[in-house]
């Protein structure tokens, strides 16, 4: 396998900044060469706050995952999140071209281009415009329409958009560690990409990818993402709670809800007594993992509440028969998938990247979901059948735009 086929993303998230590298392997899957992270000290719920602390993590994520595999990075997909990240429904309509009323390729990027009209606040800017289905004189439901023959072509699309100050933020930061982006992705879109099965995708799944700060959620049907959201809140907040509750310094709350942390189900716990360093040094306090988890608990439901309450304001209508798959750092903290069953009312299960070898056991972890997926998509729109994004070399688009953003900065 040529070193020069591989790809690199970069997910800056809350609390780490992750690179990963990958190449295609021959079945169509992806191998993992390099995985590179580094605690993000510049982020507040997935947002750049402090471009310094930001360069200088995707710096260290960079350094370890190039000499991992033994490769130079030059160029990154990367992934946006954080709340300021929304989505809008839009129509696009076009009279097909040829006389013989065959729908071509033109006509689609035609229709895509209609979709885009749309009032976009000026301070914000469009990142996809994902084709939900096209609609072939009238008949829906339709994946791919090039090649079908008919008389009016529409298209029901998602428009992503973001705060133009947060992208550009996040972009000053790659730039200014060197690096130059291939494309801006929609985080829980590339995390679907590397845990959701192409059947669980189908039949209609809800993501939810639990972060440091963010939980992010994204509902696919019919094969496309349907909708997306994020909730404010992730497991730094959960481990903020029981440092305030235990008293006790963030990173040994944090060692303490990872080494013995639940979700849910509590019962049981009051008779295994933890030791809890306080804030100014000294002895250990003793505290049960019940009064633990009963912390944890609380803000877990509220989050997983919050998910459901997004849920029903997305407005899905039909049910989601594949349920709902966990990723994201937070997904595995034990009782997860059961409390998330009980608050969404559906089959719930955790998911890992899916990979087809490579350092698939260091890459397998839910935590580098959006890295992966950044990738997989990154030789997707390499290969032979690639399409590429809708906005590439459009002028106006948020590639173009991106193209005068280096501009400025250099
Ligand atoms: N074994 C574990 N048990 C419980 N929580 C865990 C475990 N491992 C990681 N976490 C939590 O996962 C979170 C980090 O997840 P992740 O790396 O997906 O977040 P991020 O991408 O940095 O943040 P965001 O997506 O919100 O910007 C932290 O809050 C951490 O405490
Ligand atoms: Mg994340």
């Amino acid at each position: 396998m040529a070193r020069r086929e591989y790809a690199a993303s970069l997910d800056v998230g809350t609390s780490k900044v992750a690179m990963v590298i990958g190449v295609p392997t021959h079945d169509g899957g992806v191998d993992i060469i390099g995985v590179g992270t580094s605690p993000a000290a510049g982020m507040r719920r997935g947002v750049v706050v402090d471009i310094d602390a930001t360069v200088q993590a995707i710096t260290g994520a960079c350094e370890k995952a190039e000499r991992m595999a033994g490769v130079k990075v030059k160029s990154v997909y990367v992934g946006a999140g954080g709340p300021h990240m929304t989505t809008t429904n839009n129509r696009g309509m076009v009279a097909v071209s040829r006389a013989d009323r065959e729908i071509t390729e033109d006509d689609v990027n035609r229709v895509m281009e209609a979709a885009r009209v749309l009032n976009v606040p000026t301070d914000r800017e469009i990142v996809h415009i994902l084709p939900r289905q096209f609609i072939v004189d009238g008949y829906d439901g339709v994946k791919d329409p090039v090649g079908m023959v008919g008389v009016r072509l529409e298209v029901e699309a998602l428009i992503v958009t973001g705060a133009a100050a947060s992208l550009q933020n996040l972009l000053r930061c790659v730039y200014r560690a060197g690096l130059q982006v291939d494309e801006l992705v929609l985080s829980s879109l590339a995390a679907g990409e590397a845990v959701l099965h192409p059947a669980e995708r189908e039949l209609g799944v809800m993501l939810v990818d639990m972060g440091a700060g963010t939980t992010q959620v994204a509902l696919y049907a019919q094969g496309s993402l349907w909708q997306a959201a994020v909730v404010p809140l992730g497991g730094g907040h959960i481990t903020n709670d029981i440092a305030v509750g235990l008293r006790t310094p963030v990173h040994q709350a944090e060692a303490i809800k990872v080494a013995n942390g639940r979700a849910q189900g509590s019962a049981g716990d009051d008779d295994v007594l933890l030791g809890v360093p306080g804030t100014a040094g000294g002895s250990q306090r003793q505290v049960s993992r019940r009064t633990l988890n009963t912390i944890i608990e609380a803000r877990a439901q509220e989050i997983m509440e919050l998910v459901a309450q997004q849920l029903r304001s997305l407005g899905y209508p039909q049910a989601l028969p594949a349920g709902a798959v966990l990723t994201g750092g937070s997904s595995v903290l034990t009782g997860m998938v059961e409390l998330a069953e009980a608050c969404l009312e559906m089959p719930a299960r955790t998911g890992f990247p899916v990979l087809s070898g490579g350092l698939d056991d260091i890459a397998r972890d839910p935590a580098l979901a959006t890295g992966v997926g950044l990738v997989m998509r990154a030789l997707q729109q390499r290969g032979p059948d690639a399409s590429g994004p809708w906005d590439r070399g459009r002028p106006g688009s948020l590639w173009a735009r991106l193209v005068g953003w280096v501009r400025d900065l250099t």
